[in-house]
Order: structure tokens, then C-alpha cells, then sequence
């Protein structure tokens, strides 16, 4: 799915640094998982991967990239697909390295959910389509209804044990990617627009995640700041949100989504939502990471890196971000010398990789909002509008005999 600051374009960029750092195999985190795209990438290349992040909807992904073994069967569900016809192979486009026989089951769940269910007003319907009283239009009624009948199949299954953990995972992303394929939204989900764009009137469409062969890795939904002592690796992949935008504010319907089956009923997750854009409370656990008040970003981050039990870092950042360069070399300068007796200088293994890179503009042509204000943006000194520089530092552990 579309992901503030997901790194889809960096993943060989990410891998050198690793070498760099002086990654040869092993097991890799990744810490800041988002769209886990990184770990599925590492995960792809043979390597076994643990991940983490504070949303539920990275969750899914991770448990579907990482933890996944394969095309699931859904044998449980037999009777529903049996005798419906495979979907076409476009909706398994982005998993090419399974044939598609392996995913015929699927194809048939999907044309089942897709095209069998009738629709039902649902949460979706009430709290993020035009049909409900705060006439949010975040998505379609008709792709609401979908989206609504969907998840109650999937939580029944569920409830009745019909389908196994994998099975739900799966199809769980599959219906985040779709809802956000469909979303009336101009990025991000911070805000909805208020005329209907093209994607969000098109009917909602079920593909496959893009699942990867590799070595079975570990998804996890915690904090990394208390985690991080127990993710053991060879790699440390670090890429932490580098502004005040806070993922939970801007991500709540996929969260809400992947929320949803897992519950019983739509009522305990309805009866929190709240304010204009019906946001799911978010403050107890927002992160320091986003923090502009006093050293609260660097003390946090400064506090995982000293404790990573790793071999190697690569860490990435905006330049324009809250950290400045100076504090993010020395932090991993102190990491990297730690456990060495100093008595002489030691020779510096840290390299920094500077990436010209596009903006991310969750306002897409750079002035779609709902109030119709336009944003404007502060360039780094010598950058166009549109050009911002991420960085990657690559340093690896220093061992006693190298000084
Ligand atoms: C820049 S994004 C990572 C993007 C990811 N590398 C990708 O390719 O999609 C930063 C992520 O950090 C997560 N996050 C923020 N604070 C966190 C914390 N304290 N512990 C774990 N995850 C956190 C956010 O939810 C967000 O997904």
C-alpha cells in the first residue's frame, strides 16, 4: 500500500549499505517496518528477517511478508470456492514467484468475496462513507458496503475457526491494498476529499499481496524503544518517521480495517471513533519519535541505537527531518565504539550515502486539500520544491582487536 516515507525505491541502495556495514548473511531487523517492504525485499533475498512497528495495519503486512510460507489453501472455506471459476492471474501480478496453481484457491476466495457476498452497511458504511451522519468520503457507499460485507466473512471464519492464522493475514492485506486503491484520499488518510476522485469510484478489486519466497521471519507490533534489546540481529535496518506527522493520525481507516476482523462486533471499535475525519484515539501511544518538544526525539533514539544488539546499522533519514545529521552520526559513533577498550583512535567505519530523492507529496499536485488552502514547503538550502535528500549511514560494531 501507498506509505508515508516507504522505502519501494531504496531496497538495493539499503542492501549495499548493509554490505557496507559489514552485512554478509544473517538475520536482519527491521525496526520501523511500515509497508514492510524492506523485510519483504530482505526476506526475498534469502535472509531471515524480524520486524516490528506501533500499527496494527504494518502488522499485517509483516505477518504476511515475513511469516507467511505460501498460497494458502483454505481448505476450511472449501465449500464456499469449490465450484466458482479463478479470478484472472492480474490479481496475483504482484506474487510472480508462486505458479498459479498454488494460488487457484485464493482466486476462487476472492471471486467468492468479491462477487458472490451481498453488500451490508456496516462500520465502514456508517463511519467512512457518505451514508453515515458525518458524511465522511473516504470511500464509495457501494465500496463501503463491499468492504463492510467482506470483513463480517472473514471475522466469522474466523470465529468459527475456518481459517487459519496465514489465511487471515492474507486476506486482511488484501483488503487494506484494496481499500486503498479505491480511497477518496490525495496520499495520505489525514484527510478525505471532498469531490469524488476517478480511483474512488471504481469498484473495489481483491489482488494478492506480494508474497515472497525465503527463510520464515518473526512480525511483531511493539514499541521499538522497549523491544529493542530483544531483537538480536546482524543487520539493523532504522527507519524511524523524521516528522511531527504521526502515523496512527494519518493511517487510522487501514488501521481500522485491519482492526476489524479480529473483533467480534464493528461496536467496540465504532463506539471510539472520533472528530472530523473519525480517527481512532491515538495520543497514549503516540511517538516520541515525532517529537519536537525538548530532546525528546534524540533522547528516544538515542536510547534504541545504544542498546541495539546488532553487528552492523543502516539508518535512514530526511535531511529535513528532526534529527540533524551531527546528532545521528554521533549516536551511532558512541554505538559503534562502545564495547572497545579506546585508546587510540580508532579508524572511522561509518559511511554516510546522501540519495536525491522526490518529495512525497500527500497533496499529490501540491495543492488538494479539503479546505482548499495550499501547502507550501521549505526546501533545504540549494534543493528545488520537489527535491529532498534522505540519507543512510552505514557503520558497523567495532571489535576490541580492531583498535
Ligand atoms: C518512515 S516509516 C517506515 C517506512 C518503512 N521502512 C517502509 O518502507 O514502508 C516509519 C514507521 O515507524 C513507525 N513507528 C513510529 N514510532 C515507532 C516506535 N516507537 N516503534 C515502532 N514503530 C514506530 C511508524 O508507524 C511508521 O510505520
Amino acid at each position: 500500500m501507498r506509505w508515508l516515507g516507504n522505502k519501494v525505491q531504496l531496497l538495493e541502495e539499503i542492501l549495499l549499505a548493509g554490505e557496507r556495514a559489514g552485512f554478509s548473511g544473517g538475520t536482519v531487523c527491521d525496526l520501523f517496518a511500515g509497508s514492510g517492504t524492506v523485510g519483504r525485499f530482505f526476506r526475498s533475498r534469502g535472509y531471515k528477517v524480524i520486524s516490528t512497528d506501533l500499527m496494527h495495519c504494518s502488522l499485517a503486512f509483516q505477518k504476511v511478508f515475513l511469516e507467511c510460507p505460501g498460497p494458502p489453501s483454505f481448505e476450511g472455506i472449501r465449500d464456499h470456492w469449490d465450484n466458482l471459476e479463478p479470478l484472472g492471474a492480474d490479481r496475483i501480478r504482484n506474487a510472480q514467484s508462486f505458479d498459479s496453481v498454488t494460488w487457484e484457491p485464493f482466486l476462487k476466495v476472492i471471486h467468492f468475496l468479491e462477487q458472490e457476498l451481498p453488500s451490508r452497511e456496516g462500520l465502514l458504511c456508517r463511519q467512512f462513507s457518505p451514508q453515515g451522519a458525518a458524511d465522511r468520503r473516504y470511500l464509495s457507499p457501494d465500496n463501503a458496503g463491499r468492504l463492510d460485507a467482506i470483513i463480517e466473512t472473514i471475522r466469522n471464519w474466523r470465529l468459527q475457526k475456518k481459517i487459519n492464522e496465514p489465511e487471515m493475514w492474507l486476506l486482511i492485506t488484501c483488503i487494506i491494498d484494496a481499500a486503498d486503491r479505491v480511497a477518496n484520499i490525495s496520499g495520505t488518510y489525514g484527510a478525505y476529499l471532498k469531490n469524488w476522485q476517478q480511483n474512488a469510484l471504481n469498484p473495489l478489486k481483491l489482488t494478492a499481496p506480494a508474497l515472497v519466497q525465503g527463510p520464515l521471519g518473526q512480525a511483531n507490533r511493539l514499541d521499538a524503544i522497549d523491544c529493542i534489546e530483544e531483537m538480536e540481529c546482524d543487520l539493523l535496518y532504522i527507519d524511524p518517521p523524521y516528522n511531527q506527522r504521526q502515523y496512527a493520525a494519518n493511517y487510522h481507516l487501514p488501521e481500522v480495517i485491519s482492526l476489524l476482523p479480529l473483533e467480534d462486533s464493528d461496536a467496540g471499535i465504532e463506539s471510539q471513533l472520533y472528530g472530523k475525519t473519525g480517527l481512532l484515539p491515538w495520543k497514549d501511544s503516540a511517538s516520541s519519535l515525532c517529537s519536537r518538544r525538548g530532546t525528546e526525539c534524540r533522547d528516544a533514539m538515542a536510547s534504541i541505537i545504544s542498546r541495539a544488539p546488532a553487528q552492523g546499522i543502516v539508518f535512514s533519514y530526511s535531511e529535513e527531518g528532526i534529527l540533524t545529521r551531527g546528532e545521528i552520526e554521533q549516536m551511532l559513533e558512541q554505538w559503534s565504539v562502545a564495547d572497545v577498550d579506546v585508546e587510540r583512535e580508532c579508524e572511522k567505519e561509518q559511511i554516510l550515502h546522501e540519495i536525491p530523492y522526490r518529495r512525497f507529496r500527500s497533496d499529490k499536485e501540491g495543492r488538494v486539500s479539503r479546505t482548499g488552502s495550499s501547502r507550501s514547503f521549505h526546501p533545504a538550502r540549494g534543493r528545488s520544491e520537489d527535491e529532498v535528500h534522505e540519507w543512510l549511514f552505514a557503520i558497523k560494531k567495532l571489535q576490541e582487536e580492531r583498535c
